[in-house]
């Protein structure tokens, strides 16, 4: 990890902040045996599977898999970089870092981002308070005619951007900031470099508020049609629009499992004030993949409530499929043509929009929806082409049960033979298959072949069994002096199968040859942001094996024979007859 501290400044930053008293004040925990156990405050749970060790001094959550050292944690929580974090904790230990130019960098981005932070909490205000002055009139009849009221906008700090070139520049100028400050938040723009004026002119202006309750940017729409009818933010060190979820803020503290998706800011706003809080906004139609993630840690199924004309069709496809990509179920509402959700509350009233939540439909039968509107089934050809098309579809639902149940409701509806379309289905099944589980079958055999055993699956099942054994050694190596002594000649760091278990496993036994015990926040340190969270998962651990020793004998012995599988299989991949034909009579032998 690029550090800008020396390793014993760190060290003296983790010994002076308990892991269990920082992380207290943000999560309830409670003590159960050797840990102490909470709501993982990184992904929505009901069940607590978030567990702070005070012994070890590492975090980890079972449910979502993150973890790491009380650094790690206020990295996490307060999205700080690195030397952010050891500021942070510094100063709350009271501690004084030496000063220096190796971390002068981060010292002013933090500096940068706190600034920026606290000009677009002034310009949220200055915004707020024009919406209810005088000159605000005009604003507040507009959202009156949307049907906003008077505590939703407070609830949601919109504000009014005066009909005026300057006068937010003006007034943050009297505030003391300076020109180049203010520019850095994208509030004013620069004209050709001779003056400067408000990006935000004449416009109700929507704040856009983090996770942790900063006003990270700004979206502001016109009052009448002219165009562009929204603007937003430009990016800043604050915001990304690409990774931003609109109204998550408040969403977060619904508390069902169920988040729906919407387009825009007055959508969200509208059903919020309708009691439907678990509503979020893309920010226009494009979901993101970064936003997907964002989304999946708050909610086990996401319902996207997009218009419903042909670019919101098309969005809605790409938003399903990105959000089943990074595994979250998801649900499409249909709304009639050319209402967005807030409109169809408006006219038809909160309990319809609750019973079109209910009759939210999942990707196969969206895409059947679709495909009835695009296809004439009067026509014969045009009949033949929605089965194919249909076909496609059934063909890749992996439920068997689940994609008879479709066919036979979709026969019933299309008057067509049942059979035709399981025929189809086949066809599409056999032709997919072919292509491309030739290679992968053929290698399966054969490494089934080799373990002796039949299932189609143990191939990946071996792999787990090798990394699972691999976790527990390094654990026992880790913890257990004695064992480690016992062992350390039967095994070496490269006889790991996994190149990151190769490399923790190596930093334990540089640790062993130097002193008594490790300390396992030592070891979480020397790894990268990516590899935190695994590597805090294999210590964090407290295997009680019944005896250590016997235990550790009987993983050597297992990560040996899986290695061998798992090599075997890769050379089968390779193609390397050669060292295939080595390996085989290897284990043969053993
Ligand atoms: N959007 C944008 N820039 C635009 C148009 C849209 O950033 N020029 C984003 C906004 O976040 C907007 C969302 O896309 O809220 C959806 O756009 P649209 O459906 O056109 O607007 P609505 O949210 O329906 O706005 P309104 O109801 O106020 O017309
Ligand atoms: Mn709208």
């Amino acid at each position: 990890m690029a550090q800008f501290y020396p390793e014993e400044i760190i060290q003296e930053v983790r010994a002076n902040n308990d892991i269990v008293e920082i992380i207290s004040d943000y999560v309830k925990l409670k003590r159960s045996g050797n840990t102490l156990k909470g709501l993982c405050p990184f992904h929505r749970e009901k069940t607590p599977s978030f567990s702070v060790s005070p012994d070890k001094q590492l975090f980890h959550c079972f449910g979502c898999g993150v973890g790491g050292t009380v650094i790690n944690f206020i990295m996490m929580i307060e999205n700080l970089d690195f030397v952010e974090a050891i500021k942070f904790l510094a100063e709350r230990a009271r501690m004084t870092l030496p000063e220096g130019d190796f971390h002068g960098d981060h010292t002013k981005r933090y500096k940068q981002k706190q600034l920026i932070l606290k000009i677009n909490v002034e310009a949220a205000k200055f915004y707020y308070k024009n919406l209810l002055s005088h000159e605000g009139e005009i604003a507040r009849k507009y959202l009156a005619k949307r049907r906003i009221k008077r505590k939703t906008i407070t609830n949601f700090g919109l504000g009014y951007a005066l009909n005026s070139w300057d006068s937010l520049l003006q007034y943050l100028l009297s505030k003391g900031y300076t020109i180049e400050e203010i520019l850095s938040t994208g509030l004013i723009i620069n004209n050709k470099g001779k003056s400067h004026y408000d990006r935000f002119r004449n416009r109700i202006i929507f704040p856009i508020i983090d996770l942790r309750g900063n006003v990270v940017g700004f979206g502001g729409r016109v009052l009448d049609d002219s165009l562009p009818k929204y603007l937003n933010s430009p990016e800043t060190i604050v915001f990304n629009k690409s990774n931003t979820v609109y109204g998550m803020n408040f969403a977060k503290n619904a508390i069902n499992n169920e988040l729906i998706i919407v387009e825009g800011y007055m959508d969200v706003i509208s059903l919020h004030q309708n009691g439907i809080i678990n509503t979020v906004a893309s920010l226009g139609t494009a979901l993101t993949e970064e936003q997907a993630k964002i989304i999946k840690k708050y909610c086990q199924k996401a319902i996207i409530a997009y218009d419903a004309d042909t670019a919101g069709q098309a969005a809605t496809i790409r938003g399903m499929d990105i959000l089943s990509k990074v595994g979250c179920k998801v649900n499409v509402l249909t709304l009639p043509e050319g209402k967005d959700p807030d409109e169809f509350i408006r006219i038809r009233g909160v309990e319809r929009f609750q019973k079109t939540l209910k009759e939210s439909k999942n990707l196969v039968e969206y895409k059947i929806e679709l495909l009835k509107q695009k296809y004439d089934i009067d026509d014969i050809q045009q009949k033949v082409e929605f089965i194919n098309e249909m076909a496609e579809i059934f063909a890749k639902i992996e439920n068997s049960i689940e994609c008879d149940a479709y066919v036979q409701k979709i026969a019933e509806e299309t008057n067509i033979n049942a059979q035709a379309i399981f025929a189809e289905m086949k066809k599409i099944k056999y032709r997919n298959n072919r292509k491309n589980n030739k290679s992968l079958e053929k290698i399966n055999k054969n490494v089934n072949f080799v373990a002796g055993q039949t299932n189609a699956n143990t191939n990946s099942k071996a792999n787990i069994r090798l990394l699972n054994a691999e976790k527990m050694l390094i654990n026992v190596l880790c913890y257990d002096k004695y064992v480690f002594n016992k062992v350390k000649e039967l095994i070496q760091p490269s006889d790991f199968y996994n190149a990151l278990h190769q490399k923790v496993a190596s930093i334990i036994y540089h640790l062993r040859e130097q002193g008594e015990t490790i300390d396992p926040t030592e070891i979480v340190s020397k790894f990268e942001n990516g590899e935190v969270s695994i590597v805090t998962s294999i210590l964090h651990l407290d295997t009680n094996f019944e005896d250590n020793l016997k235990a550790a004998y009987e993983l050597i012995d297992s990560i040996n024979k899986e290695k061998n599988i798992q090599k075997i299989k890769s050379s089968l991949e390779e193609g390397n007859v050669e060292k295939l034909n080595t390996l085989l009579i290897e284990y043969k032998r053993k």
